[in-house]
């Protein structure tokens, strides 16, 4: 059996990303383990998930440091006493400060609820819908010193129907974020990945260099 990679999970809310990570180490089809989990969060839904799965936690409060690097070096020093290689940001609502981006060069990832570039930043599902997009989506991504910016490692589209509301639609994207994250986690695992400067290197690569979507369909 392949060498798991060891994973830290930062999360700031629900955690459903968080589940479908922990569910994949469960069930076999992701060869990683989540080493620790970590929020800013004590309320957060995330860290009642990850107690039940036994997981280690830890929780640091965010408003208890004088500064963003402050905080961010306690984080960093919590992960790598946990011995951890990468690191997956699951719906945490921090900004990354460069004394963490340092610490865990091209191992640090994001899950982001739209297709980027277009939509960075927050409430991104209300701006795809206000701004009339057809398609949406979401985004696994490395994490560099933008915000949303970094090297893309795998996309998933949704189409935006015409009764959607904001709900609807990030339910609808929410779904593929749960299949995209354990799968680009586990390329990383196989060690599949390459960042050559924006662009995100997949070996062998995986192209259906015939996949089209379109929303209407065309043959209607
Ligand atoms: C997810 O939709 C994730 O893409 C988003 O927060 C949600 C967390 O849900 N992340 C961002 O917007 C980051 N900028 P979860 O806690 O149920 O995984």
């Amino acid at each position: 059996m392949a060498r798991k990679v060891r994973i830290g999970a930062l999360a700031s809310g629900g955690g459903t990303n968080l589940q479908a990570i922990i569910d994949a180490c469960q069930n076999g089809s992701l060869d990683a383990e989540i080493a620790l989990v970590f929020t800013n969060n004590p309320e957060a839904g995330a860290l009642k998930r990850a107690r039940k799965a036994g997981i280690a936690c830890s929780v640091l409060d965010h408003r208890e440091f004088q500064s963003r690097e402050d905080f961010d070096r306690a984080v960093v020093q919590t992960l790598q006493d946990a011995g951890v290689e990468l690191v997956i940001l699951a719906g945490f609502m921090r900004l990354i400060s460069e004394v963490f981006l340092d610490a865990f060069p091209g191992r640090i990832m994001n899950i982001h609820p739209a297709l980027l570039p277009a939509f960075p930043g927050l409430h991104v599902q209300r701006k795809a819908l206000e701004y009339g997009a057809r398609f949406a989506g979401c985004t696994v991504h490395f994490v560099d010193k933008g915000v949303d910016t970094g090297p893309i490692i795998i996309q998933a589209v949704v189409p935006v129907l015409d009764d959607d509301t904001e709900e609807s639609l990030s339910a609808r994207i929410l779904v593929q974020e749960h299949r995209v994250y354990p799968r680009a986690i586990q390329l990383f695992a196989e060690g599949r990945l390459q960042i050559e400067g924006r662009r995100v290197r997949i070996s062998p690569p995986l192209t259906p260099a015939e996949a089209s979507l379109a929303n209407p369909p065309l043959d209607a």
